[in-house]
């Protein structure tokens, strides 16, 4: 059930008998909202003062012919009309109970229906540049990619995940530079991907400072591009290593993807990308260069040097193309860094001039991951972070945080492989949490003691929240299994409980939100909420020892919903909860 989707239905359907036009009916009900004061009722209907002034009359008026058309008794109380036109809306308490029992046996929606009109969308996230190590600007697009793939898939969408991975760059120009004159065969076979570390980061400082190196590792790269057999040779052995490599750490993050085509596979295809630009008229010499002019763009779309040489805008156009010939999709999302912002905008222009103008092309931007100096996260001697080292990190803070835990309990309850168990979950569980529940477009400063605690709006809180509430069935011996089916019936006595019953309900208009402009943070914020609401509950109504069979029972299964929603939300935002921490 969708609350607020039922309620703009029924006011849509007393629209009608007010407006002809549908469109202006479809924009007035959108105005019903969740209120965001409760003494204004659950929802706040806002749309007497707009149809108030189209129909020149006074809004009380308004809101009074709307609420006389209105059929919603079924499910909210008398509706009341506040101030210059709000129309307030209290849900029935026996309709939300009602609900709720409804959702209670659904294990695994818990009452979140599909959409009605499942969409196509081809999530680009991740992206490495491989043969360099992973480091802590990865983390944003793949654990933000991760999120919003689950998120949509969830709700009942095609969703395709394709890690469009770097594997065709000048980083290869510049090991195989490398390994031609310093490659350590028994390093490779040993380690191969520090070897290629190693060689990669001599080169790249010996480029900076010297330009003959430089020109050099282009010719490597040219090479390469032209299908020189000794250079292709030595690319198809880099490869391998590095690919498993970040395998590992998607691994490790739970991360997957349902292609991973990266820019390699569309290299046959770039020359007749830009055939087919310059047969429509759409690219153009310039200097040599081939520049698609987009109105509105200071600098022209280049696709391909005056060297011969194509880019990283030939290769996102053959994407694209390749892309809705394979799935025909209805948005294509690239959750990348804001400073790509420019690229996209002239790559989505050119697309739509191309062609592509039905499709929803849309860059999901995200800001900077910074250090306590408010600059971009470095390490002390300034080179980037790595993520494995990172996530290492985490976990063994982690670590140390659930055993100081458990060994202040008066008998601990984790055995040595649960704290292990535990630490992985909580330590990874903070790294995505910190990152999602950050507004994506703003920066954020990378701090370990905060996405660890465990009080604030942290993976390890709600982790632990979700603990408590499972706990819970252990303390009174109860089978929740067994409690589902009962036929027992919901009641929302006391405020708080209301209140948590309610929040559990709205948990699928939380993730329309985060559909809406593609933001976790939308999540994180409900979930918090939602073990806000559970601990006032669970401080004013007794559970186990309330004081009928009837409410205890009541009461188990809003704390058995509680804690499914907890889990499935962070299921959708890619993190595990343990039963105990
Ligand atoms: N490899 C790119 C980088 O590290 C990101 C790729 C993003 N996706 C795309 N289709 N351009 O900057």
């Amino acid at each position: 059930m969708n609350i607020l989707a039922e309620l703009r239905s029924r006011f849509a359907a007393a629209l009608r008998r007010l407006v002809e036009d549908e469109r202006t009916v479809g924009e007035l009900a959108g105005l019903v909202m969740p209120s965001q004061d409760a003494k204004f009722g659950d929802y706040q209907a806002n749309m007497a003062m707009a149809l108030g002034k189209r129909l020149a009359k006074p809004p009380r008026e308004v809101a009074a012919a709307i609420v006389e058309r209105l059929d919603v008794s079924d499910l909210v109380e008398a509706p009341d009309i506040a101030g210059p036109g709000f129309i307030n809306l209290r849900l029935r308490d026996s309709w939300l109970a009602g609900v709720l029992k409804h959702a209670s046996p659904d294990l695994e929606r818990i009452g979140v229906e599909k959409v009605a009109a499942p969409r196509t969308f081809v999530l680009d996230y991740s992206g490495p540049n491989v043969a360099k190590p992973m480091h802590v600007g990865h983390i944003r697009s793949t654990v933000i990619g991760d999120a919003l793939y689950r998120v949509l898939k969830f709700l009942g969408h095609r969703t395709i995940g394709d890690n469009h991975i770097g594997d065709w760059g000048t980083q290869f120009g510049m090991i195989i530079y490398g390994w031609k004159h310093w490659g350590d065969e028994a390093a490779f076979a040993e380690a191969p991907v520090a070897e290629l570390t190693r060689l990669y980061r001599k080169v790249n400082q010996l480029a900076e400072s010297d330009e003959q190196t430089a020109a050099a590792v282009l010719r490597e790269t040219a090479k390469l591009h032209a299908g020189d057999s000794e250079n292709r040779a030595l690319w198809d052995r880099i490869l391998p290593p590095c690919l498993a490599e970040i395998d590992e750490t998607y691994r490790r993050l739970g991360v997957r993807f349902d292609h991973a085509l990266g820019e390699s596979f569309y290299e046959d295809a770039l020359a007749g990308v830009v055939e087919d630009l310059k047969a429509k008229g759409l690219a153009r010499e310039s200097d040599g260069a081939m520049c698609v002019f987009i109105e509105g763009f200071e600098a022209p779309f280049i696709v391909q040097k005056k060297d011969g040489a194509f880019l990283y805008a030939t290769t996102d156009l053959a994407t694209i193309r390749y892309r809705m010939r394979e799935w025909q999709p209805d948005a294509i999302l690239y959750v990348v860094d804001h400073r790509q912002s420019q690229h996209f905008e002239q790559l989505f222009a050119t697309a739509r001039l191309w062609g592509y103008d039905e499709v929803e092309l849309q860059h999901i931007s995200f800001g900077t991951v910074l250090g306590d100096d408010g600059k971009a996260f470095k390490t002390r001697s300034g080179a980037s972070v790595g993520l494995t080292g990172l996530l290492d990190e985490a976990v063994e803070r982690a670590y140390g945080i659930v055993c100081e835990n458990d060994d202040a309990r008066p008998a601990p309850l984790l055995s040595a492989e649960d704290r292990r168990t535990v630490a992985e979950r909580v330590g990874i569980g903070a790294i995505k949490y910190a990152d999602l529940a950050h507004n994506r477009t703003s920066d954020y400063k990378f701090s370990y003691d905060k996405m660890l605690a465990m009080t604030g709006n942290t993976a390890a809180y709600m982790q632990y929240s979700y603990a408590r509430v499972s706990s819970i069935f252990g303390k009174g011996d109860v089978d929740p299994a067994a409690l589902r089916l009962s036929a027992a019936a919901i009641t929302l006595s006391h405020p708080a409980e209301r209140a948590l019953g309610l929040a559990i309900l709205q948990f699928s208009e939380a993730l329309d939100r985060v559909v809406a402009d593609y933001r976790p943070n939308l999540l994180t914020d409900y979930l918090y909420d939602l073990a806000g609401k559970y601990s006032a509950f669970f401080e004013n109504c007794p559970v186990l020892k309330a004081e009928t069979d009837a409410l205890r029972t009541s009461r188990l299964l809003l704390c058995d919903l509680t804690a499914r929603t907890l889990q499935r939300g962070l299921n959708l935002l890619g993190i595990e909860v343990v039963e105990r921490m």
